[in-house]
């Protein structure tokens, strides 16, 4: 006779690494609530980090843990708006998680999963799509292979767009969701001082001038430089890791930046580690530092944590997931709420969740 599967013979039951999720109070304590900059959000089309402050990040991260800690919202705040989701390259978590934030806000959607459905597989111009959105939603989320396909939309857009990854240049919302990771673990981090005591050592397996998700990282990270003792960026190659300008840009920030190759004899100084392997090439992509592993085996610092954009390859062992090293389950449910505090800033309705005027 055949018998059940043991998962089906039980109620499902909460994960033992759900850690980071009771970590929210401490940034609502944190942040003084303070509408201003996310009233400032308002219409805007977010491409890239350089559009952000530190004081937007702040507020968006502090409405994102009202967010998580309010899981019953009783106003609809986006009733009556709709988001067109065009995903022209795969996705699991970006799209997924931007629908279940436009859906928790009450939102409707118009989701597009392949441009070879749309009249782009007969030659239309992105320009002449966008001119259509105009009419039929209030915010566009795009991602692309190409680094200029968000721009030729920008060009007839009139309503707002979120870069969700174009190319290898950037994922801005992406690295918001890794801000805000960082943020609930360390609040402190977020200070304009933070005392040497504090200051934390980031490494990041990858590179920053082929992974869209460590080039918008870094510019959050440099914007909130005093956080950070030094940045490592941790790569198997000798080949040049950063784009001509780009890590002068990030030094001129502030930033303390290393360039290292032997990961294990990093490990033991990290507080966080960031690893991603997927770089886009094209309409494809591959995968680079796969030697660069971790797993319990890793010489990982006591109380360190490891964060990853996922999706994950052999570069990330699944053997950590149930240690408390693992931060990167939580920073993907966490991208839920910080992308339904940005929806809700760039649609205007700010108002209508917080003390703030119309
Ligand atoms: N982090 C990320 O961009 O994942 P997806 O490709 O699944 O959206």
């Amino acid at each position: 006779m055949k018998t059940l599967h043991p998962a089906l013979r039980e109620p499902m039951q909460p994960r033992s690494w759900s850690v980071g999720l009771e970590r929210p109070q401490a940034l609502l304590e944190h942040i003084p609530e303070d509408p201003r900059p996310l009233m400032d959000l308002a219409n805007r089309p977010i491409v890239s980090v350089r559009q952000f402050n530190q004081d937007m990040v702040a507020q968006l991260c502090r409405m994102a843990a009202w967010y998580e800690t309010t899981p019953s919202i009783h106003q609809a705040p986006l009733a009556g708006k709709i988001l067109i989701s065009a995903f022209y390259e795969p996705s699991t978590r970006t799209r997924l998680s931007f629908e279940s934030a436009w859906h928790r806000l009450g939102g409707d959607i118009m989701s597009i999963t392949d441009a070879a459905t749309t009249g782009i597989a007969k030659g239309e111009s992105l320009a002449d799509v966008a001119e259509m959105f105009n009419n039929y939603g209030d915010l566009v989320v795009l991602r692309d292979t190409r680094e200029s396909a968000v721009y030729e939309m920008l060009d007839s857009l009139r309503i707002p767009i979120i870069n969700a990854g174009n190319g290898i240049d950037e994922h801005p919302t992406q690295a918001l969701a890794d801000m805000y990771a960082l943020f609930k673990w360390r609040p402190e981090l977020m200070n304009k001082n933070v005392p040497a005591d504090k200051r934390i050592k980031l490494g990041i397996i990858g590179m920053p001038s082929r992974m869209r998700t460590v080039r918008s990282l870094l510019l959050f990270v440099a914007l909130f430089a005093p956080g950070f003792e030094e940045v490592v960026i941790i790569c198997d190659t000798e080949n040049e890791p950063f784009d001509p300008d780009q890590r002068e840009e990030l030094a001129a920030a502030g930033l303390n930046i290393r360039v290292a190759h032997r990961l294990n004899a990093e490990l033991p100084q990290l507080d966080v580690v960031y690893i991603n392997s997927i770089a886009w090439v094209g309409d494809s992509f591959e995968r680079i530092g796969e030697e660069l592993r971790l797993s319990t085996a890793s010489p990982l610092k006591p109380g360190a944590i490891i964060l990853h954009p996922l999706a994950r390859g052999e570069e990330l062992s699944t053997d950590l997931d149930a240690t408390d090293h693992n931060w990167y389950f939580a920073q993907a449910r966490g991208a839920i709420f910080v992308r339904m505090a940005l929806i809700t800033a760039l649609v205007h309705r700010i108002h209508q969740v917080m003390d703030a005027p119309p």
